[in-house]
């Protein structure tokens, strides 16, 4: 496949998650059928991995709304590069400790809108160290028996972004620990994605605290276990990321980890953008 004029060949990265895009310089205005192509190239692969780009903030935001509209994320709590926040900056250097997202989850799921789409763009990356893992949540939901399906189907979660400053209380990071996490959120267990139609489980043992009805407690492993089929082996892309580096993730139907192997004080620069996201809608609505 061919994402449209001047762009190369969509070449996916594994079985079930990630492709990479070729032939395409993010820098210069994309035609509407190409950003079209990204999109449907984005939608089909849920991880899109672009080479070689060297993008000032408001080039990145510009590509960013060929996907969707460019937001904020969510919790502000990070440098902007322009005067909006719209193209912030995740950072790890000496004297600057990044904050750690090493642990399954799709980006701030506690919020009612979530994040649609994420946009990395590495400016500096520690040499094999930093990756960062996908996991394709369709496919997770397809993996499970009709009986956990059955169960799953009608239920609703409750996603709190106090996990979030329980991390920052935790260690010793940019982040702060007064950070303004959005309200918990309820969303539906399994969603709809709103372009491809299909079901996707959307919980993550993060930012899920517990399914609707259920104690915390009794919540627990059923999480665990959905995050054990959704991270086997076959169903995880790892990227490792070189500088120049654009990766985007469908957050709808994707969880992420960011693996934190790398030093103190060893420079980790990326540049990041979000095209905002709407309420999830349940796969399975209850019938009245
Ligand atoms: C994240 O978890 O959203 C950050 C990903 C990364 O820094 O690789």
């Amino acid at each position: 496949m061919t994402v449209g004029p001047g762009a190369g060949a969509v070449t996916p990265l594994t079985a079930n998650i990630g492709a990479h895009l070729d032939g395409i310089d993010l820098s210069e205005p994309l035609d509407a059928d190409t950003a079209e192509a990204i999109r449907a190239a984005l939608f089909e692969h849920i991880v899109l991995v672009i080479g070689g780009q060297d993008l000032t903030a408001q080039q990145q935001i510009d590509f960013t709304a060929c996907i969707g509209t460019p937001v904020p994320h969510p919790l502000a709590a990070r440098p902007g590069m322009d005067p909006d926040g719209l193209c912030i900056v995740f950072e790890n250097r000496p004297g600057l400790r990044a904050a750690r997202n090493d642990f399954w989850h799709s980006d701030i799921s506690c919020a009612s809108e979530p994040p649609a789409v994420s946009i990395l763009h590495a400016v500096t990356v520690p040499e094999g160290r930093g990756d960062t893992m996908f996991c394709n949540m369709y496919e997770a939901w397809e993996r499970l028996s009709s009986g956990l399906k059955a169960l799953l189907a009608p239920l609703t979660a409750e996603h709190d972004g106090d996990a979030l400053r329980k991390r920052n209380l935790e260690a010793d990071t940019d982040s702060p620990v007064d950070l303004d996490v959005p309200p918990p959120s309820t969303h539906p267990v399994v969603r709809r994605h709103p372009a491809t139609g299909r079901p996707a489980l959307y919980t993550n043992t993060f930012f899920t605290s517990n399914f609707t009805g259920m104690t915390a407690r009794e919540s627990r492993p059923l999480l665990e276990l959905i995050e054990q089929i959704a991270t086997e082996p076959d169903n995880v892309y790892r990227h490792r990321w070189q500088p120049g580096d654009v990766v985007m993730w469908d957050n709808r139907c994707a969880m992420h980890y960011a693996n934190y192997d790398y030093d103190p004080g060893e420079p980790r620069r990326m540049h990041r953008t979000t095209a905002g996201g709407e309420r999830p809608i349940p796969a399975f609505p209850a019938t009245p």
